[in-house]
């Protein structure tokens, strides 16, 4: 069983998603042992509750330096002892030192198709108004591996969702999460858990995949 930290700043509804699919045995092979959150207000800190999973807040506003924030933080998920770390709506740049320590082991969802609308300055609803103004007709979600990038790492999964015309942000960001994140985060976290995911020059592989293809050839 894979032990996992999930991070959070918000509402919550991708970590909800995650221990739903636990819960009802779609996904397995993996526990939510801690939720941190950056916000102490964040509602996903009342989910970890009614779960009873440990979670604790590390707020920036707690720590005199940015140093001591961040080694705050990267303690408290080393004090849980996690195989892998999932960054489910974490609206923090994350600390070179957590890159570090858990290479090709922390996961992200960004609510668009990468490398589409992402990067510095693209996060939660600024991303689906974006969209809206660009007049995307397509627009999804992307699990990806988190390198030292904003939104660069290697891809694992992505969905499309359309773009309907008279979307606002807010109705196309819920689109955004019923028809993608809420899927392809916990089905990423499952491949990941279960060992099926092999990363190779910059590119994630689903390892049944990769052995069909090759009893193919
Ligand atoms: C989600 O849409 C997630 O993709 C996004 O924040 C939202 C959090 O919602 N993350 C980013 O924009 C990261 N760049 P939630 O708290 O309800 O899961």
């Amino acid at each position: 069983m894979k032990k996992i930290a999930v991070c959070v700043s918000g509402g919550g509804t991708n970590l909800q998603a995650i221990l739903n699919r636990i819960a009802d045995g779609t996904i397995g092979g993996v526990k939510v042992s801690l939720v941190v959150s950056n916000n102490k207000k964040a509602y996903a800190l009342e989910r970890a509750k009614q779960a009873g999973i440990p979670a604790v807040c590390v707020s920036r506003r707690e720590y005199g330096s940015r140093e001591e924030f961040e080694a705050a933080l990267v303690g408290a998920i080393d004090q849980a002892e996690v195989d892998f770390v999932v960054l489910a709506g974490f609206l923090v740049i994350i600390p070179e030192e957590m890159i570090r320590r858990y290479r090709n082991r922390i996961l992200n969802i960004h609510p668009s198709l990468i490398p589409s609308f992402c990067g510095t300055g693209y996060y939660g609803l600024k991303v689906h108004e974006a969209v809206l103004a660009r007049g995307a007709k397509v627009t999804g979600a992307t699990v990806h591996i988190v390198d030292e990038g904003t939104d660069t790492g290697p891809i694992i999964l992505q969905k499309a969702v359309e773009v309907h015309q008279d979307d606002t942000p807010e109705v196309l960001q819920r689109r955004v999460m019923e028809e993608a994140e809420w899927k392809i985060l916990p089905e990423a976290i499952h491949l990941f858990a279960n060992d099926q995911l092999e990363i190779r020059d910059g590119r994630v592989y689903q390892t049944e995949e990769k052995a069909e293809k090759e009893a193919i050839c």
